[in-house]
C-alpha cells in the first residue's frame, strides 16, 4: 500500500493567510499542517508516501520534511502545475506512476484525524479491490462530499449539496485499488470545472465496489479560516487530554 497526501493548491478560502504560503504549511495548534496526514499515513503503517505540492513552495516542503528521515517514511514529492479544472480527482491522477500497481491510501492535506487507519487498510490488503470511503457525522453536510446510507451501505454520494440527503461527510481518506487511474480518466469536470474525488468514488460505488466506514475520533479539514480554528482547538484539546493522561 503506497500513501498519497494532495497539498498542492491555491488555498483561496484561506487568503490572506495563504499569500505568504502554502495553505500545507499554516500552523494548526503548534504544528505545520501537513504533519498531520504525514502522521495519520505512518500511523497507519505506510513506508512510502508521495506528497503532491505546488512549485512555489516546494523548498519549503523540502526544507522542514526533507527525505522523511526524521519521520520513518520515505518521502517522494511531485510538481503539481497551476492548471485550472484540475481539483483533487486531477491531483490524484499524478501519483499513477509512483503507485505503480499497487492499492493507494489518499488523504487530503488539510484533512486531521484522530482515528488510525490501521486495522481499515490491513482489512483492504486481504482483498486489494475496490475502495474505502470514511464518514463522519457534521453540523454542516453541504460544505462536503455527502453520502446517502441504507443500514452501512452507500447509497448515493454527492459533492456539496444544497439539500444533502443525509449528515455524514465523507472525509478526506480514501482507500483505492490501483483501477482508480482508469477511473480518473473517464471522469468529466464538474459543474465548478474540477475533476471531483466525489466523481471517483460514484465510479465506485456505480460498480459495486465502495465501501464505507464511519470516523470514530475527531475529524475536521482546515480548508477555511472557520475549519482552520476548528482544527486547531480539536488538537490542542487532545494534546492536553494525552497530556493529562500521561501524569495520571
Ligand atoms: C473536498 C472534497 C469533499 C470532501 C472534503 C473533505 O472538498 O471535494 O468531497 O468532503 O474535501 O475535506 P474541498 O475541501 O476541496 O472543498
Amino acid at each position: 500500500m503506497k500513501g498519497v497526501i494532495l497539498a498542492g493548491g491555491k488555498g483561496t478560502r484561506l487568503l490572506p493567510l495563504t499569500l505568504a504560503t502554502n495553505k500545507h504549511l499554516l500552523p494548526v495548534y503548534d504544528k505545520p499542517m501537513i504533519f498531520y496526514p504525514l502522521q495519520t499515513l505512518k500511523d497507519a503503517g505506510i513506508k512510502d508516501v508521495l506528497i503532491i505540492i505546488d512549485p512555489e513552495n516546494a523548498g519549503a516542503f523540502l526544507r522542514i520534511l526533507g527525505s522523511g528521515l526524521e519521520f520513518g517514511v520515505n518521502l517522494t514529492f511531485r510538481i503539481q502545475d497551476s492548471h485550472v479544472g484540475f481539483g483533487i480527482a486531477g491531483a490524484l491522477s499524478l501519483a499513477e506512476d509512483f503507485c505503480k500497481n499497487d492499492c493507494l491510501a489518499v488523504i487530503l492535506g488539510d484533512n486531521i484525524f484522530e482515528d488510525s487507519f490501521k486495522s481499515a487498510i490491513a482489512d483492504f490488503e486481504k482483498k486489494r479491490n475496490g475502495s474505502c470511503v470514511f464518514l463522519k457525522k457534521v453540523p454542516d453536510p453541504s460544505r462536503f462530499g455527502v453520502a446517502e446510507l441504507n443500514g452501512e451501505k452507500v447509497v448515493s454520494i454527492e459533492e456539496k449539496p444544497k439539500k444533502p440527503k443525509s449528515d455524514f461527510a465523507v472525509t478526506g481518506f480514501y482507500i483505492y485499488d490501483n483501477n482508480v487511474f482508469d477511473l480518473i480518466k473517464k471522469i468529466k469536470p464538474s459543474g465548478r470545472g474540477e475533476l471531483e474525488i466525489t466523481d471517483v468514488n460514484k465510479a465506485y460505488l456505480a460498480n459495486g465496489s465502495l465501501a464505507a466506514k464511519i470516523v470514530s475520533g475527531f475529524w475536521s479539514d482546515a480548508g477555511t479560516i472557520p475549519s482552520l480554528q476548528n482544527a486547531s482547538e480539536l488538537v490542542k484539546g487532545n494534546a492536553i487530554k494525552n497530556k493529562a493522561c500521561s501524569s495520571c
